[in-house]
């Protein structure tokens, strides 16, 4: 919200430039990560494909555009494309080789183990005022080893000759940012320091993802759907890479 320039130049223009790479080199087939933040706050949830797309934030509008730069080249009939719509992604690979390394994250759950391993001294919580069961945020966070299969099952497709399609990611049930931070507490063994503060602009109160299109078209069916599990994945690779020498 505060730079959105930065935004429409990463997400819209740099992936404008990519595609005209793509499509000079005969790339034919391309794998988007588009985002739920597509939907900003829709009516209905969970959100449908044909739910409609009406973001509330620069990042949303910058990820809808390249959606309909991508539609336009398919319709030249230079490549094909899948436009994946992650909801939110979190927690490692269960076998600790990867996990999330970005410096100076915001994601909640990364956030929140960051606290845990004593990386952070606490966690803000923005908004606990919001039309919830609990006032705070409810997210659909999906475990990004099954995002992966996604992307996969995807490629797949494309390769086989299959049409562009737009798919949520996503397991289909929401959990509040206090649920989510009572789970971190509970597979870390840590209590943390949590500091309720206000709304942060460009938050919808609740999103999550009706995958019915990539659980039937591609046969995705999710192995890691739990809280528990994601967040403790997420907290081991904190606790593993908080080594100087991993
Ligand atoms: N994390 C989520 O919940 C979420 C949800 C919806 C969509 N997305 C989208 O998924 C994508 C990845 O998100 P993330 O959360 O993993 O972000 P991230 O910032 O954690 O990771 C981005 C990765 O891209 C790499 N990168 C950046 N610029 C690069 C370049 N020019 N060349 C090569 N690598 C480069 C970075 O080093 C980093 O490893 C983004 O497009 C994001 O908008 C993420």
């Amino acid at each position: 919200m505060a730079d959105p320039l930065k935004y429409y130049g990463n997400n819209t223009c740099v992936t404008r430039n990519l595609l005209e790479a793509c499509t000079t080199c005969g790339v034919e087939n391309f794998i988007f990560s588009s985002t739920a933040a597509v939907y900003g706050t829709p009516k209905e949830l969970p959100a449908t494909e044909a739910t409609p797309t009406l973001p509330i934030n620069p990042y949303g509008r910058s990820k809808l555009m390249v959606e309909s730069i991508l539609a336009d080249v398919a319709a030249t009939g230079k490549l094909r494309y899948i436009a994946l719509r992650y909801f939110n992604v979190a927690g490692a690979d269960p076998d600790g080789s990867l996990g999330q390394a970005t410096p100076e994250a915001t994601h909640l759950i990364k956030v929140a183990c960051e606290v845990a391993c004593g990386k952070r001294s606490h966690i803000d919580v923005f908004g606990s005022d919001y039309p919830t069961p609990d006032g705070t945020c409810v997210r659909d966070y999906i475990h990004v080893m099954d995002l992966g299969r996604a992307h996969i099952l995807a490629l797949e497709h494309l390769l086989k000759g299959g049409a562009s399609e737009i798919m949520n990611c996503g397991y289909g049930h929401g959990f509040s940012v206090s649920e989510v931070l009572r789970s971190v507490m509970k597979v870390s063994g840590k209590t943390l320091d949590i500091r309720m503060t206000s709304r942060r602009a460009g938050d919808p109160a609740a999103l999550t993802a009706d995958a019915t299109r990539l659980r039937t078209l591609l046969h995705w069916t999710p192995q890691l759907d739990n809280l528990d599990t994601i967040c403790k994945t997420a907290y081991d690779w904190e606790v593993k890479w908080q080594s100087p020498t991993p």
